[in-house]
């Protein structure tokens, strides 16, 4: 079954055709970072505009890109949620009509659960650390496993059963990991998006220059949530001790900063989700999300050999329409179809949560 997956949550106006939910034949993803970085973040009317303008060529082009045509595709599946509201109408709306003219099955998917699932995809050999397959292309992990959910609007901790089944362990209290980068990047001036600048820029600083500190969250907090506003605030009140001095931020400096806030953020994540793996004795970690491309989130989780952690290939770490294409299959192959009354929701609605 060839399944067309449209992605369109955000600013990457993506398309793919992905068959049984595992091959992907095509992967387009036309991305709007250069419109956005002038603005040092995602300007929505700019970014439901460019998809309006680049979805017909975007999804023609993942067509011909597989050697097909329209009538060789078997289903048609689209990101509906959460995601901006107006980007998210170009693609389910574009994918719709597909859909309906063609008389095929129609799925809308949810982002995160689309992130969670690219690692099964089958295009590079996977990634796979530690346990007694290290280094070797992995098959895709069995459930139950622990999913790591890291993108600019999310950091989640689950128990993943099933593909559309998991449950929260532990959450952001406040901003999403993708967002401290993000942030932090913009207040320096290091570029936008601030994820991949930061990644890179860290390689050539100390990751123990600055010394920021790890959230303490109150008694009552679960031991999973993370929080990432006071590392934030941190890194910024440096930015104004360094003004303050005199000279602005030295090109070492930046980098001291980078590795520094880099090595603190990750901590974080990993804190609670090293707790999460004790507790639940879940060994293998399934990671997904703009920040899962993280070298240095990357080469932690590797170095301990007693966890499988299994990443995305890089290009399926942020958004593309094969993670929608690939989970997508898996509803339709299950007899599952969505309305095409069905709209878009900028929210996620509330997953299972382990906690109140
Ligand atoms: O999944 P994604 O493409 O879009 C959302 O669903 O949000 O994630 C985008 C986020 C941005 O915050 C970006 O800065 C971050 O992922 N990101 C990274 C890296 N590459 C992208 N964060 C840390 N390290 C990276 N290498
Ligand atoms: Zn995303």
């Amino acid at each position: 079954m060839k399944i067309l997956g449209v992605e369109s949550s955000c600013d990457e106006c993506a398309a793919a055709v992905v068959e049984d939910g595992r091959t992907i034949h095509s992967s387009v993803v036309s991305t709007q970072i250069p419109i956005h970085a002038v603005y040092a973040g995602v300007v929505p009317e700019l970014a439901s505009r460019k998809h309006t303008e680049w979805i017909y060529a975007v999804v023609h082009e993942a067509l011909t890109g597989a050697g097909l045509g329209p009538g060789d595709i078997d289903g048609v599946a689209a990101t509906s949620r959460p995601g901006l509201l107006g980007s998210l109408l170009v693609g389910l709306s574009f994918a719709k009509a597909f859909a309906w003219a063609r008389n095929l099955p129609f799925i809308a998917v949810n982002h995160m659960l689309a992130h969670l699932y690219a690692s099964r995809l089958e295009n590079a050999p996977r990634i796979a650390h530690g346990g007694a397959d290290a280094g070797l292309p992995a098959s895709p992990p069995p459930y139950p496993f622990l999913g790591l959910l890291v993108s600019g609007g999310h950091s989640l901790i689950c128990r993943v059963d099933d593909f559309d089944n998991i449950t929260v362990l532990g959450t952001t209290i406040d901003d999403a990991v993708g967002e401290a980068f993000d942030k932090v990047s913009t207040y320096y001036g290091f570029g936008y998006p601030g994820g991949a600048v930061i990644d890179r820029l860290a390689r050539k600083g100390d990751p123990y220059a600055f010394n920021f500190p790890l959230p303490n969250l109150r008694k009552g907090q679960h031991p999973y949530d993370v929080s990432y506003s006071g590392l934030k605030t941190a890194v910024i009140n440096q930015l104004e001790r360094f003004r303050r001095a005199g000279a602005g931020v030295k090109e070492d400096e930046g980098a001291d900063i980078a590795a520094s806030f880099q090595r603190t953020a990750v901590e974080i994540l990993l804190r609670a989700l090293f707790r999460a793996a004790d507790d639940t004795g879940l060994r293998v970690i399934v990671a997904g999300g703009g920040v899962a491309a993280n070298s240095f989130l990357r080469e932690r989780l590797a170095a301990r050999s007693d966890l499988r952690c299994v990443f995305p290939p890089l290009e399926l770490c942020g958004d593309n329409g094969a993670m929608v294409a690939g989970i997508g299959f898996r509803y339709l192959a299950r007899g599952e179809t969505s309305p095409l009354t069905v709209s878009a929701s900028a929210r996620v609605e509330g997953f299972k949560r382990a906690y109140p």
